[in-house]
């Protein structure tokens, strides 16, 4: 007979589904705890977990996947200082915004945050960033600030060069990016978890809610919503913005970077009745929906907007047959493999066009492949010298690469742009 308490222990504690990590994560685990205690068997050890939440804790930390790296889907901090704070920030200069980092593992997350905000002149006095996570040993490490080779990936490294000194195992951070975020230790499922905070401005909980299954990520999600601000912005990892329509969120709009605001609250028009609606459901990020009655006073309330209602409808179309506002759609709800595809098939089908380029540069970017993105930028630029989108992508590129002097040639050509439009 299998034994399924220590599974449901952590489903329970901090919401891990058991097949998010795969066959065998969790025996392991747990048998290397037992042997580091010193006990005979699993009986012995579930006894010591009964007795100790020390010990139950020690066992989420054996099970936690605490993978992140700096800038990780760049897109997304890019678009945070673009479209969120800068704007905000600079038209009134009392204002300091709240940001947090849920789960902010290692701190790779919440320095990004700071260091993108940063970058852009944005000093930060005028921000705040709390960052939480479940391990405990996670937010001992943020907290120390070195960091090894694994937390740098991809070619676009100068920002090690600005916010990093070298130090005899990796790099430690500087103290300017440090002084604004504060880690604490907290599960997003104890209760009264973050109970007297609220009202962030941003917010990033990527990478976290695909290791819950479907009544969890709602729990998790209800959360998002209690500690964002109402007009605040919630950003998602790629593999999991397919989760937020059927909360209530819709896309904030911004290229590949998943982000989603609370979706206009709307007065219920009729009396509440069953419907059938698809509901998105964890399977869903990848195949198959599901079918279950809701209320239709639910459904008026988070009713989306039309053009919601085309992407649903696009989703059970072969990305192959898509246009290319459909695809950039898809791409941005995280269905960025199947964008890629329809954007080849697009090329294909139609010649290459300024746009198709573009969407294949946006996705290269997302995934970190600088030189792909870069060569997609430029051939945009090539069919369309002054596509605005495109030299904006490029000129950040090329500055996260270090190359200063190509990023300030097209920052020119953009300022010329933009004189020819006004
Ligand atoms: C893959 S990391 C994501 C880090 C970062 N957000 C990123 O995208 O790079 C997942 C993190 O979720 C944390 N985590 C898992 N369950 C949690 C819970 N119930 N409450 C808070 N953090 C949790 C883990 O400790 C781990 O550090």
């Amino acid at each position: 007979m299998t034994d399924t308490r220590f599974a449901d222990l952590l489903e329970r504690v901090m919401g891990l589904s058991a097949a998010s990590i795969g066959p065998g994560a969790i025996e392991r685990a747990v048998d290397a705890r037992r042997r580091e205690t010193g006990l005979r068997d699993g009986d012995a050890y579930w006894g010591l977990l009964q007795a100790s939440s020390a010990e139950v804790q020690q066992l989420v930390e054996a099970v936690v996947v605490p993978e992140t790296w700096f800038f990780r889907n760049p897109q997304a901090f890019r678009a945070m200082e673009r479209d969120v704070l800068g704007p905000r920030l600079r038209a009134d200069p009392q204002r300091c915004a709240r940001l947090l980092s849920l789960p902010c593992s290692t701190g790779e997350e919440a320095y990004t945050m700071a260091m993108a905000l940063m970058e852009s002149g944005i000093e930060p006095h005028r921000f705040s960033i709390e960052a939480v996570d479940i391990s405990q040993h996670a937010i001992d490490t943020a907290r120390a600030g070195c960091y090894g080779r694994n937390s740098f990936r991809g070619h676009e490294l100068a920002f090690r060069d600005r916010y990093f000194d070298a130090a005899p195992h990796g790099w430690t951070l500087r103290e300017e990016v440090r002084a604004p975020v504060r880690f604490s230790q907290g599960n997003i499922f104890a209760p009264g978890f973050m109970a007297q905070a609220g009202g962030f401005d941003v917010i990033f909980c990527r990478n976290m809610l695909i290791y819950f299954d479907i009544p969890r990520q709602k729990q998790a999600i209800a959360v998002l919503r209690r500690l964002l601000a109402p007009d605040g912005t919630l950003f998602v990892g790629h593999s999991e913005a397919g989760l937020m329509r059927a909360e209530g969120f819709v896309s904030a709009g911004m290229a590949m970077s998943f982000a989603f605001r609370r979706a206009p609250e709307v007065e219920p028009v009729c009396a509440p009745i069953a419907a059938t609606v698809a509901t998105p459901t964890r399977a869903s990020l990848r195949p198959a929906a599901t079918k279950r009655p809701v209320p239709l006073h639910v459904i008026e309330k988070v009713r989306a907007p039309r053009p919601e209602l085309t992407r649903s409808q696009s989703t059970h179309r072969p990305a192959e047959t898509l246009d290319l506002a459909a695809l950039r759609r898809m791409a941005d709800d995280g269905r960025v493999e199947e964008a890629e595809r329809g954007a080849q098939a697009h090329i294909r089908a139609n010649g290459a066009s300024p746009d198709a380029l573009l969407l294949l540069g946006l996705i290269s970017d997302a995934a970190g492949q600088g030189k792909a993105a870069a060569h997609y930028y430029r051939k945009v630029l090539y069919l369309d010298p002054g596509n605005v989108e495109a030299l904006g992508h490029l000129a950040l590129l090329l500055r996260r690469e270090g190359d200063h002097a190509g990023a300030r040639l097209i920052d020119e050509r953009m300022r010329r742009q933009d004189g020819r439009r006004n």
